[in-house]
């Protein structure tokens, strides 16, 4: 089993537990980059990658939007459908929407399980799949290099957790976007997520 499949099983067995931990994270931490990600999409089209049990999902859809999940396990998809929200079981590195289909990509601790070598492609892919000048919405957990380990409550169910430092997140994202805010959350002592707000940079023609 490759760790992309270890992720994924870990997601499918402790969905339960995770929707417990995380259910207040969006109230708690990040309120008010979410409603700023909100006051600047140029339209109502928002995907949210890796949305597991559809927490920030519930947010876009009371806010109004036209909100669209995107997640590999299955039971977090399921999460999402007793909950009536639109969720297809996708690979977030693979997304199989048209290019320029939303106008706003929130990508809340998913990336972080994408291994770093192809954490450059998967935010091509992100920039996609988002229209141009759409909103981006990245967290991260900051630190150093990559692991498979067993989180508290899983059963010993390893995941893959990529770190990055803001100033790694920066070189890459200024690739593709401008960086309009950002803010650190510490939701644990030894957990500090570094999340960023941006617009996609308007192709330049000739
Ligand atoms: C830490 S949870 C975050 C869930 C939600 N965004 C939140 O903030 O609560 C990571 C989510 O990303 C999903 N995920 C991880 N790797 C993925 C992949 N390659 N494709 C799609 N979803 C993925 C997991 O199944 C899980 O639901």
């Amino acid at each position: 089993m490759d760790e992309k499949q270890e992720t994924r099983l870990a997601y499918e067995q402790y969905a339960d537990v995770f929707e417990q931990k995380a259910a207040s994270y969006l109230e708690r931490y990040i309120k008010d980059d979410a409603n700023q990600f909100l006051s600047l999409l140029p339209g109502r089209r928002v995907l949210d990658v890796g949305c597991g049990p559809g927490r920030d999902l519930e947010f876009f859809s009371r806010s109004g939007m036209a909100a669209v999940g995107v997640d590999n396990a299955q039971s977090m998809v399921d999460k999402c459908h007793g909950k009536g929200f639109r969720v297809y079981q996708m690979d977030l590195e693979h997304l199989t929407f048209e290019p320029d289909s939303f106008d706003g990509v929130w990508a809340y601790a998913s990336l972080l399980h994408v291994p770093k070598c192809r954490f450059p492609s998967t935010l091509q892919e992100m920039m996609r799949v988002l229209d141009e000048e759409g909103i981006f919405y990245l967290g991260m957990k900051e630190g150093v290099g990559e692991v498979m380990k067993p989180s508290a409550g899983m059963g010993g169910q390893r995941r893959l957790f990529s770190f990055y430092s803001r100033q790694e997140l920066e070189t890459v994202l200024d690739q593709w976007c401008e960086i309009l805010h950002f803010s650190s959350t510490v939701p644990a002592s030894d957990d500090v997520f570094l999340n960023f707000l941006c617009r996609k940079k308007k192709v330049m023609t000739k």
